[in-house]
């Protein structure tokens, strides 16, 4: 698509149509899922690569498999700024939800290369091979490994078709015993900024474009797994049962109530299995996951303290054993005031008003904060939609997003400049 204007609106039409073709790469036909270290993650991460080589950037992967596209400043030796978001989605998902990010963070290189512009400081744009944690159940593989945090004892973990992590990221062509090596230094870094969308229904509440995050919430995720007794669905008196499923089922509602009941408490069981899982079979053994967020690492912990000793309680009271895991587990995360200030300023010379709310979600930048101050900028979605296909974003507010983003770069280059 010839790009006419180098108005940073004027890239909005291929940043959707762009949102749209990595939409159609999945690992799944008629509906779009994109795990880390997949072909379908591959496919997508070689046609960003050829777009960001398209707007004058070198590219390069890392082992874990993160792809870096880098745009050089105006001077050698200049410091970085990071851009990005994830490339790789959740099951089912939609198709802005990470490509969104990495795509606007395309758009403003891009018309700074068609216009001819270094600024003084370089541009790296990273689209991180997992965020989600689809696959093996502990998100942020791709930017723990960016920062050097990674886990290698996670290397062993074992995905559903019983393939390790270490053999999943050699299949995709990286080298695991080399992850601890690609950790970016910091010392050059200016910070991280990520455009991404909403999730939420606040922006289109107060009808705005756009909006500069706060803080990210803090996050647990846990795997439970209930143990009873498998029996004859016609046989064993109700009195005499020990069925794994009507626990696991009573631990959902009382999870259910206690976030309804405590301000800013999100808790969700997204996992659950039933086994044997035969009609006429009592359930025996359910493994269930367990999503627990807020803004206070507090109410938080507070909160599964409680969840766990209630768990405890009822499976005693139902004769069934209880197992709980914690696998993962990140603190909230403030962003960085001089950052958001940058883009709080940009979002105000582009005549909007800047808006700061949490994010309920997590991001890579929750990761990446604890190595260089960060900062996010959401965009409006219809209906605070994500984690579903009818996820979708408006042209203009994808506009209005490479407007700001663009407006943020000038301005950290006008404050460099000035020294
Ligand atoms: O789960 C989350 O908050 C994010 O979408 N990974
Ligand atoms: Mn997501
Ligand atoms: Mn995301």
């Amino acid at each position: 698509m010839a790009q006419h204007s180098t108005q940073p609106a004027a890239y909005a039409p291929q940043v959707m149509a762009r949102c749209s073709a990595l939409g159609e790469i999945s690992e799944e036909a008629g509906r779009l899922t994109r795990r880390f270290a997949t072909p379908a993650l591959e496919a997508a991460m070689l046609a960003a690569a050829a777009w960001m080589r398209g707007a004058g950037m070198t590219v390069r992967r890392d082992n874990i498999g993160n792809l870096i596209g880098r745009y050089e400043a105006d001077r050698p030796g200049a410091k970085t700024l990071l851009l990005g978001s994830h490339l790789d989605t959740v099951r089912d998902a939609g198709r802005y939800d990470g490509p969104l990010g990495i795509l606007v963070a395309l758009a403003c290189v891009q018309q700074l290369a068609d216009s001819g512009t270094r600024l003084p400081f370089a541009i790296e744009i990273v689209a991180f091979a997992d965020e989600e944690g689809v696959r093996y159940h502990t998100a942020y593989l791709g930017s723990k490994a960016f920062i050097g945090q990674f886990d290698a004892q996670l290397l062993a973990s074992i995905d559903e078709d019983g393939i390790s992590l270490s053999e999943a990221i050699r299949r995709a062509g990286g080298d695991p015993a080399a992850l601890a090596r690609d950790a970016r230094a910091s010392h050059d870094l200016l910070g991280y900024c990520e455009v991404h969308i909403e999730q939420g229904p606040v922006l289109e509440a107060l009808d705005l474009p756009v909006g500069v995050v706060t803080s990210i919430a803090g996050q647990s995720r846990f795997a439970l797994s209930f143990s009873g007794a498998a029996g004859h669905a016609g046989t064993v008196p109700m009195r005499l049962r020990h069925d794994a499923l009507c626990a696991a089922a009573e631990f959902v509602l009382l999870t259910e109530a206690l976030a309804c009941e405590t301000k800013g408490l999100v808790a969700t069981v997204g996992q659950l299995w039933a086994a044997p899982g035969a009609s006429n079979v009592i359930p025996g053994h359910v493994t269930l996951s367990l999503d627990v967020r807020h803004q206070d690492d507090g109410v938080r912990l507070a909160a599964i303290e409680y969840l766990r000793q209630q768990a405890a309680d009822l499976a005693e009271r139902r004769g069934v054993a209880l197992e709980w895991e914690k696998v993962q587990e990140n603190p909230c995360v403030p962003c960085d005031g001089a950052l958001t200030a940058q883009l709080e300023r940009a979002i105000e010379a582009c005549g909007l008003r800047a808006h700061a709310l949490p994010s309920g979600a997590g991001h890579d930048g929750a990761i990446l904060a604890s190595a260089m101050p960060i900062a996010m900028l959401f965009v409006r979605c219809a209906g605070g939609i994500s984690h579903n296909p009818a996820e979708s974003v408006r042209e203009e507010d994808a506009a209005a997003a490479i407007e700001v983003l663009a407006a943020m770069l000038a301005g950290m280059a006008r404050t460099r400049k000035e020294g």
